[in-house]
């Protein structure tokens, strides 16, 4: 028969965790899983910028409801090519197009680079974002593994690093997150993007930055410097972007990819493959999340509104850093809880094994990722003691 060949789907380790969390019937049970900012009352906010792009939005909507071009609304594209590479002027070399989300774009990303023949290898730190797999091996690429953290899982290891893309094949695409690695929330230094991109000169690699967080790190300029020392330095490479958590906007699907390029004409050619790329996959991206996020980035007043707000979520994620820093170092001093207070954005790498990680969903309904992954921003004033003394339970 049909389709009798296929598996069971096991679910993904990241989303399925949700359907569980909401079936637990416990009431103290608590969701560090997903990756969602969620504010002190544990609810995901609607940001007072966006509230007020909505009302100007709703004012406007009747107006039109046509497709958007395959490549997105160009108000928005311009802005978001403003707010990445910080140029008053719109780069004429950079292709940018809106697409659904940050996964949207990271897989416009891999069937454009497949079809341009530079689909052989990519490369992804070892762990990264289990979607980042699965979307370039989907496309067809063969998916390769950098190693990211050192053997007490406490920091990068960037030799190690540099010495595994030196056996990457010519035309590999590099997979870096920009900023708040996903899942350790350990970040490249300056000298090291410069070294990482010197290798990519070199070896003709192909780098793609993935940014969904900038500004909740170590704020907006500073985690957006190596997406601008990419430009900067004249390398050709990649950008996939999300404004899903920045602007707690999840559910509208607001990305870009933008592809750096060496000269205009090229540029010109990288954006109609995009897209034709986007043509053959969904035909055309959804207008309303690129409105709102369109009408703040474009509005100086509104934009600042937005950026107050982004800071007071990342400040509110490093003071839940501290705060289950200082319960963990009363409750188990016996193990160093430091990497709290090193790692940045919205991920904390606990270094929990599986087994830890089932205990602590199975007896006490504390929902962390398999790979030992916190959501900082699920913690509150509420939950911070009694997370902190279930998480003593289990080391
Ligand atoms: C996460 O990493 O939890 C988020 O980016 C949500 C997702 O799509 O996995």
């Amino acid at each position: 028969m049909l389709f009798e060949h296929l598996q069971p789907y096991p679910g993904d380790p990241i989303l399925s965790l949700m359907d569980k969390f909401t079936s637990d019937p416990r009431e103290e049970k608590v969701n560090l899983s997903v990756g969602f900012y969620y504010d002190e009352n544990g609810k995901i906010p609607v940001l007072d910028s966006v509230r007020e792009a909505k009302r100007r939005a709703d004012a406007r909507f009747t107006q039109t409801n046509g497709y958007l071009p395959m490549d997105g609304a160009s108000d928005y594209c311009r802005a978001v090519q403003q707010h990445l590479f910080g140029m008053q002027n719109n780069p004429e070399t950079i292709a940018t197009i809106q697409t659904i989300g940050g996964s949207g774009a990271l897989r416009i990303a891999a069937d454009f680079l497949y079809s341009a023949d530079y689909g052989g290898e990519v490369w992804i730190s070892d762990p990264s974002w289990d979607n980042h797999q699965a979307i370039f091996a989907r496309a067809g690429f063969t998916v390769k593994r950098y190693p990211w953290l050192n053997a007490s899982a406490d920091d990068i290891d960037f030799p190690a690093l540099l010495q595994a893309l030196q056996g990457a094949a010519a035309h590999s695409v590099v997979v870096v997150h920009a900023c708040c690695h996903n899942p350790t929330g350990f970040d490249l230094q300056e000298n090291q993007w410069d070294a990482l991109f010197e290798l990519c000169r070199e070896r003709q690699l192909i780098p793609l930055l993935d940014a969904a967080y900038l500004g909740m790190g170590n704020g907006f300029a500073q985690d957006v410097r190596a997406v601008r020392k990419l430009v900067a330095r004249g390398t050709t490479g990649l950008v996939t972007n999300s404004f899903s958590k920045v602007f707690s906007l999840y559910g509208e699907r607001v990305g870009s990819l933008s592809v750096v390029c060496a000269n205009r004409t090229i540029a010109d050619n990288v954006r109609g493959q995009l897209k034709a790329t986007v043509r053959a996959n969904y035909s055309s991206p959804p207008r309303f999340g690129a409105v709102l996020v369109s009408e703040i980035l474009n509005d100086e007043p509104l934009r600042q509104v937005w950026q107050e707000e982004v800071e007071l979520m990342r400040e509110r994620i490093v003071s839940m850093r501290q705060g289950l820093h200082t319960r963990l170092s009363e409750l188990a001093p016996q193990h160093s809880h430091d990497y709290l207070l090193r790692q940045k954005g919205m991920f904390s790498f606990t270094g929990l094994s599986p087994e830890q990680v089932r205990m602590l969903r199975e007896e006490y309904g504390v929902y962390i990722i398999g790979n030992g992954r916190l959501c900082v921003s699920g913690l509150n004033q509420h939950n911070l003691d009694i997370v902190a003394r279930r998480i003593a339970a289990v080391l």
